[in-house]
C-alpha cells in the first residue's frame, strides 16, 4: 500500500430472517447465501422444522431463534427478511424500523390499511430502507412490456388485464394452513394473488382510481375467498381487470396491454414471453400488422426471485432507495380493500 492510501473493504451485512417457511426458502435465503455482501447471521421461527429445513438445504445462520423479538434484541442487525404469515408484518416491520435495519418485507405489507399507516409512519421516523417483495417486476417480459408502453410503442392504453392463477398454497407450499385463515392472511387469493396484480398494472399502466368487485369463495372450504374479478379505472380513459384465483390448474398466466397503436401480451408460459403487435389500418380496409417479440424465455440470465435478489442485495451498497417502496405496498393494498369493500357492498368504490 503506497503513503496516503487506506485499504478499503467492503461492507458485509449481517443478515436475518423472520419466518423460515416456503418463500424464506425458495428465495430469500437462497439469494442471501449467494451474495458476497451478506452474512447469514440470524434466523428465527416458530416450526423447528423449518429451521431444520433451512439447514439440511445447507444454509448454516450463525444463530436461531424461535422468538423474533428475542433475536432483535440480541443481534446487532444490518437487514431482516420478513418471510412471516400476513398478521405479523406489522408488528415486525415497526420492531425492525425502529432499529434502523433495512427490510425486505413480503406482500402484502400489511392486512388492513390502519396496520399499513402504522407501518408508513414508523419508516417516515427511521433511517431504515424498506422494499416490498413485488416479486413480478423482476420478470424480464414484465420490464420489457413496461418499457414498450414508455416508451409509446403502442400508443395510449386503454385496456389492461391480468390473470395470475394457481392451485392455492396449500397443498404443496406453504407450512401450515394460516393462508386459509381469516385472522392470519387477511384475505384470500384476492390479497395474495391480487396484490401482485394491483402493483404491477399500476407500475405498468397508472393509479387505479376506481373498483367494481365480485371476491367470491367458490371451490374450496376455507375461511376465506378463492377467486376475484375486479373491474378497474384508470381515470377516464383506460380501464382494466384482474382475475386471480387459487382453484385453477392451468390456463393463461400474464398479461395483456391494449393501446391505440397495438397490443402487448405477456404469457408467463409461452417461448415468447412478452409479444408486441402494433398495426395500421389503410383507408381502403387494409391491416397491416407487425409482431415484435420483445422477451423471450432464457432472455436474462436470471429473472423473478433469483433476479430480485440479485437486485436487493445488490442495493444494499450504497444509499439509494430500494425500488419498491413501502408507497408502491400502500398503493396495491388500497385496491384490494377497495375490491373487497366492493364485492361487500356490490357497487363501484373510487380510491382517492
Ligand atoms: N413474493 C412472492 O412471490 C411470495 C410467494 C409466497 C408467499 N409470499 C409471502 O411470504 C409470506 C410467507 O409466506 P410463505 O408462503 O413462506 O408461508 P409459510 O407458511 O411457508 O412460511 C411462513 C413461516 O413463518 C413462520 N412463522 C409464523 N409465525 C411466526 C412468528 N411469530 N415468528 C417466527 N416465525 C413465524 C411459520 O412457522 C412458517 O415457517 C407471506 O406474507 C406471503 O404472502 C410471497
Amino acid at each position: 500500500m503506497m503513503n496516503g492510501e487506506c485499504a478499503m473493504t467492503a461492507k458485509i451485512y449481517k443478515v436475518g430472517v423472520i419466518g423460515a417457511g416456503a418463500i424464506a426458502q425458495a428465495l430469500h435465503i437462497p439469494g442471501y447465501a449467494k451474495a458476497e455482501n451478506c452474512e447469514l447471521t440470524a434466523i428465527c421461527d416458530v416450526q423447528q422444522s423449518c429451521l431444520d429445513e433451512v439447514k439440511e438445504a445447507g444454509h448454516d445462520f450463525a444463530s436461531t431463534y424461535s422468538d423474533w423479538q428475542k433475536m432483535l434484541a440480541e443481534q446487532e442487525l444490518d437487514v431482516v427478511s420478513i418471510c412471516t404469515p400476513n398478521c405479523w408484518h406489522k408488528d415486525m416491520a415497526i420492531a425492525c424500523l425502529e432499529k434502523g435495519i433495512d427490510l425486505l418485507l413480503e406482500k402484502p405489507i400489511a392486512m388492513t390499511l390502519d396496520e399499513a399507516t402504522e407501518i408508513l409512519a414508523a419508516a417516515e421516523k427511521s433511517s431504515s430502507r424498506v422494499m416490498v417483495g413485488f416479486s413480478h417486476r423482476f420478470q424480464g417480459a414484465n420490464v420489457a412490456a413496461r418499457k414498450a408502453v414508455q416508451e409509446g410503442k403502442i400508443g395510449k392504453l386503454y385496456m389492461a388485464r391480468i390473470r395470475f392463477a394457481h392451485t392455492g398454497p396449500i397443498p404443496g407450499w406453504a407450512k401450515s394452513d394460516w393462508f386459509y385463515k381469516q385472522a392470519e392472511a387477511g384475505g384470500g387469493a384476492l390479497l395474495d394473488m391480487g396484490i401482485h396484480a394491483f402493483d404491477l398494472i399500476q407500475w405498468m399502466v397508472g393509479s387505479v382510481t376506481a373498483v367494481n368487485a365480485t371476491v367470491k369463495t367458490l371451490r374450496k372450504d376455507i375461511e376465506v375467498d378463492d377467486n376475484a374479478i375486479v373491474n378497474l379505472e384508470f381515470g377516464e380513459d383506460c380501464l382494466g381487470y384482474i382475475d386471480v384465483g387459487w382453484t385453477s390448474p392451468s390456463g393463461f398466466l400474464g398479461v395483456e396491454l391494449m393501446g391505440d397503436n397495438g397490443s402487448i401480451i405477456v404469457d408467463y408460459n409461452a417461448e415468447e414471453k412478452a409479444v408486441m403487435t402494433v398495426g395500421t389500418m389503410s383507408p381502403d380496409g387494409t391491416r397491416e400488422m407487425e409482431k415484435t417479440v420483445l422477451f423471450r424465455a432464457g432472455d436474462w440470465e436470471e429473472e423473478g426471485w433469483p433476479a430480485e435478489m440479485t437486485y436487493f442485495t445488490g442495493a444494499l451498497d450504497g444509499d439509494k432507495p430500494f425500488d419498491i417502496t413501502l408507497q408502491d405496498g400502500l398503493a396495491a393494498l388500497k385496491v384490494a380493500v377497495a375490491a373487497q369493500q366492493s364485492s361487500d357492498s356490490g357497487s363501484r368504490v373510487v380510491i382517492d
